[in-house]
């Protein structure tokens, strides 16, 4: 008794502990926390102790783990500069580490086995669990998604749904892709398997060439145009709500369909912004949404909200691919939907994203030379440059990669006709605040270097 009241006092004041020394800024946001061993030997308190002292701590959200790198300081470091070892990392597409709620999902896991239990001794149905398609009707309200849970599926990913459409049979009987250049890569890499007549159209600051798209649409057998409306991958560009209805009445006049990857409309700050979807009265667009980059990608969830004519052939072909999406996982975002935690957690995100948004488009003024552009929306999640004609992006991968900074070459993100070799993804989903101006300044850097550069 008196032993569990000692390891008790012992534990908070290791607590205690921490938090003066976050009080009195000797650890501050970003920061690692001393090891385990450390900080038992320092504080003379058993290994255990300290566990217990950190795994509160992480409950509380004050600290967050990384596996086999230590714990850290939740929040970004505003502070110290990176030491020059420090890796800055762009090209990183996951969501930012330090946010995501491990703790709250897991609580969400371990209820959801407790829920569903009976449902793992058989298979479960092809579009998704029905308790959590009324969730999720629910939720997609909240991004201008009017849509009953018969009409939603659970996807194993939104790529999975992207996937499977090209493989069905679409009503307009037609064949042919229409998709944004540059794009998704995952979806490029679908097409190429797939074998399809792809048609590429441009998507710059200014939007699309309407005359164009309208040519793709009326001379082409255009079964569908593949669009990311929002934040999109790789440039970063929304469309406006005028742009959005101008394309879906393209759509019904030439009688094409429209996969509208939503894959990050939570995260958009604009009130007003609409999806297409919500412009299409006649069913021809069809609304997908990952829940990759605001939960985890490794969960593999998504979903597609789909009209009448396509749900027998997406459920038998999502039949096919996987029988269904894990019960598991299902259930657990049921929960973590239904308990208010996702809208919480979306919330503090949105802000979030807008923020280092902010802090890009300022480095990137600051600090790219003349010679260089760049492309990037409201949340900085993903943005490009456009290096002068004689840098290869994969050369200016490989030059900063010596100095600690890691970005992706854009050319995957093109199809082979349309192909750009002088352009570079950035993410600045994993690399926190501080880091945005030194990373665009190393890059801006190095861009100049290698333009000096004889060959
Ligand atoms: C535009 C876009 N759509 C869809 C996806 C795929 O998301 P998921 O992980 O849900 O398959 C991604 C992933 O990066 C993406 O960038």
């Amino acid at each position: 008794m008196e032993e569990d009241k000692e390891v008790e006092r012992k534990y908070k004041e290791t607590i205690q502990e921490i938090e003066k020394r976050m009080k009195e800024g000797r650890l501050k946001p970003g920061d690692r926390l001393p090891s385990i061993r450390q900080l038992s030997k320092e504080l003379q308190c058993s290994v255990n102790t300290v566990i217990k002292a950190y795994d509160e701590l992480e409950k509380m959200h004050r600290i967050y783990s990384v596996p086999k790198s230590g714990y850290f300081m939740v929040g970004s470091n505003q502070s110290k500069s990176p030491s020059s070892l420090e890796k800055i990392d762009f090209s990183a597409a996951g969501p930012d580490l330090s946010q995501m709620p491990y703790r709250d999902f897991q609580h969400c896991m371990n209820q959801a086995i407790e829920r569903y239990k009976e449902e793992m001794f058989h298979y479960s149905e092809p579009l998704g669990l029905a308790s959590l398609r009324k969730q999720l009707s629910k939720q997609l309200q909240d991004v201008q998604v009017f849509a009953p849970p018969e009409r939603i599926c659970v996807v194993s990913g939104s790529q999975q749904a992207l996937d499977l459409l090209l493989s069905i049979p679409f009503p307009n009987g037609k064949e042919e892709i229409c998709t944004e250049q540059p794009t998704h890569p995952s979806f490029i890499q679908s097409l190429t398997n797939r074998k399809l007549l792809v048609h590429g159209i441009e998507r710059t600051k200014n939007g699309i060439d309407w005359n164009y798209l309208e040519k793709i649409f009326q001379e082409k057998d255009t079964k569908l145009f593949y669009t990311v409306s929002r934040f999109q991958n790789p440039t970063g560009y929304s469309y406006t709500n005028d742009e959005k209805k101008k394309i879906v009445e393209l759509a019904q006049k030439y009688d094409v369909y429209i996969i509208e990857d939503d894959y990050m409309g939570d995260l958009d700050t604009t009130r007003k912004a609409d999806p297409m979807y919500a412009y299409d009265p006649s069913g021809r667009v069809i609304y997908t949404k990952s829940f990759s980059k605001v939960l985890l990608p490794g969960l593999r969830l998504g979903v597609a909200v789909l009209p009448e004519a396509l749900l027998d052939s997406f459920a038998n072909a999502k039949f096919a691919a996987d029988v269904h999406t894990p019960v598991i996982t299902q259930g657990a975002l049921e929960i973590y939907l239904q308990s208010g935690m996702y809208q919480a957690h979306i919330e503090k995100l949105r802000q979030q994203y807008k923020h280092k948004g902010i802090l890009l488009r300022d480095a990137y003024e600051k600090y790219l030379p003349k010679e260089a552009s760049f492309t990037s929306g409201d949340s900085g999640f993903y943005s490009t440059i456009e290096l002068p004609k004689r840098i290869k992006g994969k050369q200016l991968v490989d030059y900063l990669f010596h100095k600690y900074v890691l970005v992706q070459d854009a050319a995957t993100m093109y199809l082979p006709t349309y192909r750009q070799e002088n352009r570079i993804r950035l993410s600045v989903s994993q690399v926190n605040d501080k880091n945005i101006p030194i990373g665009i300044e190393k890059i801006s850097q190095a861009i100049q270097e290698l333009l000096v550069k004889k060959w």
